[in-house]
């Protein structure tokens, strides 16, 4: 929903407070990027599932290490509280360089910019914390993931035979991306 000025406006002139006071409580708030918190979990579990097949995806421990263990940095899209988008972040120790372990949209969200403020964030903050370079492994199927990073400026640098190891579905060749940050 756009701010509707000539409402705004009417209930300004006809000194109607009341009307005013309600049309800001149902004014919807704007996207925000925040750092997740453990309040968080439950809701990045879900992306998580809903954007990869169980046997790709990571699993709830797994997520957890990375939110409350890792040296890691984990970013959620929300909007009107509800998380759109979450990115997370490993820190190599004693480096300049920092991996992308995963970015996830939601389904219904996608397309929408969300993926591309998430690693703009990303870079925002690497940036302060002296981070030079972030690299990343996408799997050479993935081409939304691949597209994404390509518009936010990283570039393939090499191919990698066999990186992702699945149970029931072999292996799957990934490419290493990088980006410098200026
Ligand atoms: C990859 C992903 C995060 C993209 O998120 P998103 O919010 O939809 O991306 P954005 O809307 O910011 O897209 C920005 C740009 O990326 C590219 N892009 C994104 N999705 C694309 C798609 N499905 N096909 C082609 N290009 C795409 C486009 O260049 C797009 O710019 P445009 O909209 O002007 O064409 C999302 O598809 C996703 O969650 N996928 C499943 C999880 C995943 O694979 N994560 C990557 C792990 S390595």
């Amino acid at each position: 929903m756009v701010l509707d000025i000539k409402n705004l406006w009417g209930c300004w002139r006809e000194k109607n407070y009341l009307n005013y006071k309600v049309y800001f409580s149902f004014m919807p708030q704007s996207p925000c990027i925040r750092t997740a918190t453990f309040d968080d979990f439950k809701r990045i579990v879900e992306l998580e599932r809903l954007c990869f097949q169980r046997e790709h995806a990571y699993s709830r421990r797994q997520l957890r290490y990375l939110l409350t263990k890792a040296h890691s940095m984990v970013l959620v899209e929300t909007l009107d509280s509800v998380i759109r988008g979450f990115v997370i972040v490993l820190f190599r120790r004693g480096t300049t360089v920092a991996g992308i372990e995963t970015i996830n949209v939601d389904p219904v969200f996608r397309k929408m910019g969300i993926g591309l403020r998430l690693l703009s964030a990303v870079e925002d903050h690497l940036r302060k914390d002296g981070i030079r370079t972030i690299r990343l492994e996408v799997a050479i199927t993935n081409a939304a993931a691949i597209a994404l990073y390509e518009h936010a400026g990283y570039h393939q640098v090499m191919l990698l035979k066999k990186y992702y190891h699945f149970t029931h579905q072999g292996s799957r060749d990934a490419y290493r991306m990088i980006k410098r940050l200026g």
